[in-house]
């Protein structure tokens, strides 16, 4: 089985990213860069974290006209991540474009198309979040309307939350690559993460790939607590 285990690098600097990934490069799958560490550190640190061998996630949430994601697509794309997201709240014609994008770039650089995964509904979101911005449905419904729609653009994985997956799975084709971040174990310290599972039964719900960050960058030896998170599926 490959390593499902996607280390979140929430750290400000690039040094400090690289020292964490260099340290449990050896025993997770791949590392996520998201928005703190791509606006501080740039581009320069996705070659970086690259170059070390491992597989990136590009979490920077695309959302914008379809020509603008599908640049944006692309220039990920040529900077050889292996997952990107985008938000599926940009509607279909802008997924279309950014899945298209990923696919035609790849091609060009002679390599595999990295895994353009769509946001649902923010988990910080809830009913009442939704209403404010104009959309009566209620968070679960929301999600089911875009994981469907995600799915007729032509998208092949989603982000979900942990408590999600199980629905998730009833409605989609199998081979939907499913991301989740708010896995714990129980065994850390309470942080804001609400509706977790452990890594174990998040897997069984049928979760593709599970995001832990706080657990292993802030834990006293990383390199010992992915170890933990790995022997325990
Ligand atoms: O530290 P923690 O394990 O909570 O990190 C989870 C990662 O997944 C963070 O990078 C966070 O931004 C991201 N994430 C999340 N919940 C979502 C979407 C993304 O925790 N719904």
């Amino acid at each position: 089985m490959r390593n499902p285990i996607i280390v979140a690098l929430d750290v400000p600097t690039a040094e400090g990213a690289l020292a964490l990934a260099e340290q449990v490069a050896p025993v997770v799958g791949a590392f996520k860069i998201g928005s703190e560490l791509f606006t501080s550190a740039g581009p320069e640190i996705v070659r970086r974290v690259r170059a070390t061998g491992a597989a990136v996630f590009l979490d920077l949430k695309f959302h914008d006209i379809p020509n603008t994601v599908a640049k944006a697509v692309a220039a990920a794309t040529r900077l050889d991540v292996q997952m990107l997201t985008i938000h599926t709240g940009g509607g279909s014609e802008m997924m279309r474009a950014a899945e298209k994008s990923a696919q035609e770039t790849a091609l060009q650089a002679g390599r595999n198309a990295p895994l353009v995964l769509g946001v649902t509904v923010l988990t910080s979101m809830d009913g009442n979040t939704l209403n404010e911005v104009g959309c009566e449905a209620n968070a679960g419904t929301q999600v089911e309307r875009l994981a469907r729609l995600a799915m007729k653009a032509g998208l092949r994985g989603l982000v979900c939350s942990p408590l999600e997956i199980a629905a998730l799975r009833q409605i989609l084709p199998e081979k939907v690559q499913l991301v989740t971040p708010g896995i714990r174990t129980g065994a850390e310290k309470a942080d804001d993460q609400k509706r977790t599972l452990s890594p174990k039964e998040a897997m069984q719900a049928g979760a593709s790939w599970l995001v832990i960050g706080r657990p292993i960058y802030a834990a006293a030896n990383p390199r010992a607590a992915a170890e933990a998170f790995l022997n325990s599926l």
